[in-house]
């Protein structure tokens, strides 16, 4: 009571205050509509510990006074050559992951001579014909030392498959290969696109990796369930976290459903969530998700093993924050998401670069989004202590609704059958829309500020730099896809082929036939379409 007496005291001091100095808004919001009050002064006690169930505070006692975040930049483009050029470079300047950026013909299952695959192969990232074009990617990097991200989703296994045949190569086990694949379909229906099979056999697809993975690539990361591009289509941030983890129960499901055991595969579950704007709200998110997804894991599947309970995620700064205007502010923004995603427990981070939202990143602008998890890592101390922010009345209050707030919209999806069926409703969809058209239109009225852009303009902008992926290039690779085609052992590819759609046409496991394709020199697009053949084709709603 006297801590309620003495606000209300200052309250009443304040509001005369107010006469002579209004404030500069009726009423402070998040980004996701959550009312920030003029001053927190208490918050519900909870006795929560790092490491230590639910996590809110983070998955390690430690945290980073004992590893730092991995520093994991995205990248890649053109060939395999060059890809591997970059990312030797970026290892080189002391980033500590690999995260692999594939052209969109990869990504959707065509090889670079597909017709389909006109005008992109190599642009927005590596373009990936077979496993020749990932001994290449790979070269001079060590397998059993750096941790791989890859982005790939509907084609994952094969790309999985692919990093299992190189380690091989390298004399590395499956066994010793620590990494990622995105394999979060779910989120392509829903916001990203790059889906090729329908959500039944995709769902097979990932399962079968689940329980490979289980058993031969035991270090190996089977998912990364992503809010990142959820929140880029415009979702806020109780959005992002509800979506992600609705998807997140799906995969459970349809393990168990598959006949996996919960602590047989959970424990190699990952996420990846966006570092947007509003920092104190992004910090509170990363908080409520690991504190909402603890619970989920225990009260719902109840999974024992702890490392089941633990959200452990990876996170990129907002692309879409990018300004293409005085692209130098870029640093800023990404400085602020980058220090929100550390104050909120990230165990990996890319940055981006303050020209991605123009062309793909030169190697300067690269070194610098780099250098800004550094600066934050070695110089601003904010790593020396963990969950520096917990305790804040603030921050507290922020993740308690935060967590309400997500766990009222899993609710409504589970009340709609859960995230396959809300996609096949478009109800995801639709709610994304429906914020994505409202922020728009506060920006385009300037109530929503964005510096360079809506406010704060320059007259006469002079562009930077950009980084062009040589035109010349498709012509190669596509020379090279004909040579390889030319001289591998046709009948061996054929037969590969002709099993895998047998088994993808039964109910065993995919991933070895996968795997024997792919040594045999079986193409992406060859091995996408045996399955196409047997699963057909993704007809969005
Ligand atoms: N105390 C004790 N142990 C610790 C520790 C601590 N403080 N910190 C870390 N460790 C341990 C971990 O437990 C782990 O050991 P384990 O494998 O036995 O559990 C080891 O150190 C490595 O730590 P992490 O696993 O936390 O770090 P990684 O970097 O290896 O993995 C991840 C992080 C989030 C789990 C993983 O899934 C990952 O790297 N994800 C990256 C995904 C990614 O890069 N995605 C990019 C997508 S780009 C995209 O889609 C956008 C485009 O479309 C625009």
């Amino acid at each position: 009571m006297e801590n309620k007496s003495a606000k209300s005291r200052w309250e009443e001091k304040t509001v005369r205050w107010l006469e002579k100095a209004p404030e500069r808004k009726q009423t402070f919001t998040t980004l996701s509509g959550i009312e920030v009050e003029r001053l927190y002064t208490e918050h519900e006690a909870r006795e929560e510990w790092p490491g230590e169930f639910p996590y809110t505070r983070g998955i390690h006692p430690t945290m980073y006074r004992s590893r730092l975040w991995t520093m994991r930049q995205y990248a890649g483009f053109g060939s395999a050559k060059e890809t591997n050029e970059r990312f030797r470079y970026l290892l080189q300047q002391g980033q500590s992951g690999l995260s692999v950026a594939f052209d969109l013909p990869t990504q959707i299952g065509y090889d670079s001579d597909d017709p389909m695959a006109m005008g992109e192969v190599g642009k927005v990232g590596v373009a990936i014909d077979s496993l020749q074009d990932m001994e290449q990617l790979f070269a001079g990097i060590p397998l059993d030392q750096v941790s791989t991200s890859m982005t790939i989703n509907a084609p994952a296994a094969i790309l999985l498959a692919m990093v299992i045949a190189v380690g091989e190569k390298q004399g590395v086990r499956p066994e010793q290969l620590r990494g990622t694949i995105q394999n979060d379909i779910l989120k392509e229906y829903i916001a990203r696109g790059t889906y090729i099979f329908p959500p039944q056999p995709s769902m097979r697809l990932i399962t079968d990796i689940f329980q490979y993975c289980a058993e031969h690539v035991p270090k190996w990361n089977t998912i990364s369930i992503s809010g990142y591009h959820i929140r880029e289509a415009g979702s806020t941030a109780v959005q992002e976290v509800a979506f992600t983890l609705a998807n997140g129960i799906q995969y459970v499901e349809a393990a168990l459903e598959a006949g996996l055991e919960v602590d047989q595969f959970a424990p190699r579950l990952s996420f990846f969530f966006n570092a947007h704007n509003h920092f104190f709200e992004e910090i509170a998110k990363f908080r409520a998700a690991r504190r909402l997804w603890a619970k989920i894991m225990k009260h719902r599947f109840h999974a024992s093993n702890e490392r089941s309970l633990q959200l452990r995620f990876h996170t990129q700064t907002g692309g879409s924050t990018l300004t293409a205007q005085q692209p130098d502010n870029n640093i800023v923004r990404v400085t602020l998401q980058a220090l929100a995603a550390v104050l909120g427990g990230t165990q990996s981070l890319h940055t981006n670069a303050r020209d991605e939202a123009l062309a793909l990143p030169t190697e300067e602008s690269a070194r610098i989004a780099l250098r800004t998890q550094q600066i934050i890592a070695y110089e601003s101390g904010v790593a020396d202590t963990v969950d520096p922010l917990g305790g804040s009345h603030y921050i507290e209050t922020l993740t308690d609704q935060i967590e309400q707030e997500a766990e009222a919209l899993i609710k409504r999806i589970d009340e709609l059958g859960g995230a396959v069926h809300a996609v096949e409703q478009g109800f995801m969809q639709r709610e994304i829309r429906r914020v994505a058209l409202e922020t728009q239109r506060k920006i385009e009225r300037g109530e929503e500020v964005v510096v360079g852009v809506n406010k704060f303009t320059l007259e006469n902008e002079t562009q930077p730099p950009l980084l062009r992926v040589n035109p010349a290039f498709a012509k190669e690779q596509i020379a090279a896809l004909k040579e390889l085609r030319a001289t591998r052992n046709q009948e061996a590819v054929n037969q590969a082929l002709a099993r895998l759609k047998q088994a993808a046409a039964g109910t065993e496991n995919v991933m070895p036939s996968i795997l024997e394709a792919v040594k045999a020199y079986a193409t992406v697009g060859e091995i996408c379409n045996a399955l196409r053949a047997v699963f057909g084709e993704y007809k969005p709603v």
